[in-house]
């Protein structure tokens, strides 16, 4: 879909870049052309992504960085680390995330501040180191937040943390592509669907009970493939989608549609039953 200079001119930094969907993003993005940052907790997870990154693309350059998201003072030398060893940064992709399923009355306050702060804090300290270099250097920037499809709208039950958490990165995603479209940075988002990876689905999805009904209600009787949601990330961190700041794509295979009031007819019965039904009701002439 893209060619190997999509993303030729510039470097993107991937928090959470070591595993699960963050992963895939960085490889699309090598693949694409671009130079590659990474950060994450874990060394050897981190050690092992730069390998599988470079192999996407010859001579990408593509470092790892211990970090986490939730330190601003991390944050702010790890962006100085970066831009000493690339000589700038252009993209930002605010990946690295939390999440558990609680009860809500269970939850305790440090659980509730562990996923709030990761996601929300966390996004808002790369987002604010980043977007004050890009200022200062009167350079263009890109940034990519993941969301959910339960920031906006329904919320979600038994991961409120995590709902509000995506809920108020969200609301940032459109507060600063607004503000900071002066100069010249665009802010998008992403809500992904099931997208199995090992992190959120040993923790989200822990029995093949929940998986197999997490499937019949997407329309298109299947999960994400981590390929389609990283094409839709290289899209959106690179000149292709110029014009669109503030947005926030949806892809999850129809999942957030279940809502539709007459939707839960259709699994009744089957087509061929519910076709005779309606055939029925029609006035004859
Ligand atoms: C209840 C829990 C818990 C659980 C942790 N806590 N796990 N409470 N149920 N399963 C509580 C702890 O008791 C503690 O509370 C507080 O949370 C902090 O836990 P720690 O382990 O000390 O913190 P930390 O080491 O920082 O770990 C953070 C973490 C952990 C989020 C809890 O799971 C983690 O590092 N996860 C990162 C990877 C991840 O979660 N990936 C999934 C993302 S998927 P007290 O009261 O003792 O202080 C995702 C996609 C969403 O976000 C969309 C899906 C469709």
């Amino acid at each position: 879909m893209y060619t190997a200079d999509t993303l030729s001119d510039r470097t993107i930094l991937i928090t959470g870049g070591g595993s699960g969907l963050g992963l895939a993003m960085a490889k699309a993005f090598a693949k694409s052309g671009a130079d590659v940052a990474v950060c994450g907790r874990t060394v050897e997870k981190l050690q092992k992504a730069v390998k599988e990154i470079e192999e996407q693309r010859d001579g990408a350059v593509v470092k790892y960085y211990q970090c986490d998201v939730r330190d601003y003072d991390g944050v702010t030398s790890m962006f100085e680390h970066i831009i000493d060893d690339f000589g700038s940064l252009e993209g930002l992709v605010n990946n690295a995330a939390g999440n558990f399923l609680s009860a809500s009355e269970d939850l305790t306050p440090g659980g509730f501040k562990a996923i709030v702060d990761i996601v929300l804090h966390g996004s808002f300290n790369c987002t604010h180191v980043f977007g004050n270099y890009l200022i200062d250097n009167k350079k263009e920037g890109t940034i990519l937040n993941m969301v959910t499809t339960y920031a906006e709208g329904t919320g979600c039950a038994f991961v409120l943390p995590s709902a509000c958490g995506k809920a108020g990165v969200l609301a940032m995603t459109r507060s600063l592509a607004f503000e900071w479209a002066e100069y010249g940075i665009r802010l998008n988002a992403i809500a992904p669907g099931p997208f199995p990876t090992e992190g959120a689905w040993s923790r989200l999805v822990p029995q093949k009970v929940m998986e197999k009904k997490f499937i019949e209600k997407i329309p298109l009787k299947r999960v994400g493939e981590h390929e389609e949601l990283a094409n839709l990330a290289v899209f959106l961190m690179s000149d292709l989608s110029s014009y669109m700041t503030g947005e926030c794509v949806v892809i999850d295979g129809g999942e957030r549609l279940q809502a539709g009031q007459f939707n839960f007819i259709d699994g009744l019965m089957s087509r061929k039953k519910l076709k005779k039904i309606f055939k029925a009701m029609k006035p004859k002439k």
